[in-house]
């Protein structure tokens, strides 16, 4: 078993838009958490195009590293382990990081970890704890929504996925069907604080008795049938697809929009609870930062009595901490993947271990 107490675990994210490093004195000494988003770069195309992620990783990635050593006055005799993920994500941008790593790894002569991005995130709520207790974790973000039991770090049963579009997806198409900038989810947050949730009714899917699976391209289809209805009707409108709604109404639509999602996020994960019998509820992913699924769930927890972990503010979003407490939990099992393992960007959650020695 490698000791992890004292060496530092360095570790990369490069799986979407953002390039970031860390550097974790385990279990929770956090001695740097850099991230370089790419945000600006890819607003211009309402998305995220993978080449030019690629390119902006390879052109970060190795100042940020010095930066991290830097910042955290740490020397690389310091790191005791090399960490990258290594899948869910896009290819071209997983490569970077993940070569990256291993050659560091090499040169280090130090294991090198393959982490799960998902299960970076899905550990985040129990940053700098040793030991992660059974439970029901609920992970949104742009790429991925899924309800998954929880035995311990590393063991993991999915209970319910979305079929189509992520939480996060659904977030940023809809801001972007209202001319808001990319990425749309914390412009819809910050817009429905002041709009009335009530004010639209739009649809929920799969509520079906029992069921945990998700859908939210329909949401975003009719939120867009919804804005073409007004164009309609709207004799003064101009050419793009919203018309001129007034603050109050785009408030209201945000909130409307928002309240949906949310809605079904409550419902699926308290459904989940109480099939499989769980009294914790941890939450993480970017669109776990949202203000009103963090009150929403937090009124179901105080409701049933169940404890609620919701991933701290900084770690929701894609970060190399994770990964490195991730990576953590995977040496404490005795772990290290091969640097022959190559990528995999469509790694599920339910097998974590990539490779194993
Ligand atoms: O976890 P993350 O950084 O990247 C992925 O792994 O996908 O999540 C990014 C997603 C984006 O879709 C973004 O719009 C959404 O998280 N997001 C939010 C909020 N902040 C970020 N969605 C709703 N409300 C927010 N406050
Ligand atoms: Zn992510």
């Amino acid at each position: 078993m490698v000791t992890t107490d004292s060496k530092i675990i360095l570790a990369f994210e490069s799986s979407c838009d953002e390039t970031a490093v860390a550097l974790l004195r385990p279990p929770s000494e956090l001695c740097a958490s850099l991230v370089a988003s790419q945000v600006k770069e890819h607003a211009a195309f309402g998305g995220v195009v993978p080449e030019l992620a690629s390119r902006q990783h390879l052109t970060n990635i190795d100042f940020l590293f010095h930066q991290a050593l830097e910042k955290a006055n740490v020397m690389t005799s310091d790191i005791g382990a090399v960490a990258a993920t290594s899948g869910p994500g896009l290819a071209p941008a997983l490569l970077v990081g993940a070569s990256y790593a291993k050659g560091m790894a090499l040169g280090l002569g130090v294991p090198y970890l393959a982490v799960n991005h998902l299960e970076g995130h899905l550990l985040s709520p129990f940053f700098g704890e040793k030991v992660i207790p059974r439970h029901l974790s609920l992970l949104v973000s742009g790429g991925h929504t899924q309800l998954t039991e929880v035995m311990q770090a590393g063991h993991y049963r999915s209970l319910g996925k979305t079929q189509d579009d992520a939480a996060g997806e659904a977030f940023d198409k809809v801001a972007k069907l209202l001319g808001l900038p990319y990425p749309g989810g914390i412009e819809i947050d910050r817009l429905a604080r002041s709009g009335d949730p009530k004010r639209y009714f739009f649809p929920r899917a799969f509520m079906d008795k029992g069921n945990l699976q998700f859908s939210f391209s329909g949401l975003k289809t009719s939120v867009r049938y919804f804005l073409e209805k007004q164009k309609a009707t709207n004799s003064g409108a101009d050419e793009a697809l919203i018309p001129a709604l007034l603050e109050q109404e785009l408030a209201d639509l945000c909130a409307s929009f928002q309240e949906a999602v949310v809605a079904v996020l409550v419902e699926k994960t308290r459904r989940a609870a109480i099939q499989h019998g769980l009294d914790c509820i941890a939450v993480s992913g970017g669109v776990a930062a949202n203000s009103a699924l963090r009150s929403a769930l937090q009124v179901l927890c105080e409701e049933h009595g169940w404890e609620l972990r919701l991933a701290p503010l900084e770690l929701t979003g894609d970060n190399a901490a994770m990964i490195a407490f991730a990576a953590f939990h995977r040496l404490l099992t005795g772990e290290r993947s091969s640097v022959a393992a190559e990528i995999n960007p469509r790694w599920k959650i339910e097998s974590p271990r990539f490779t194993k020695k």
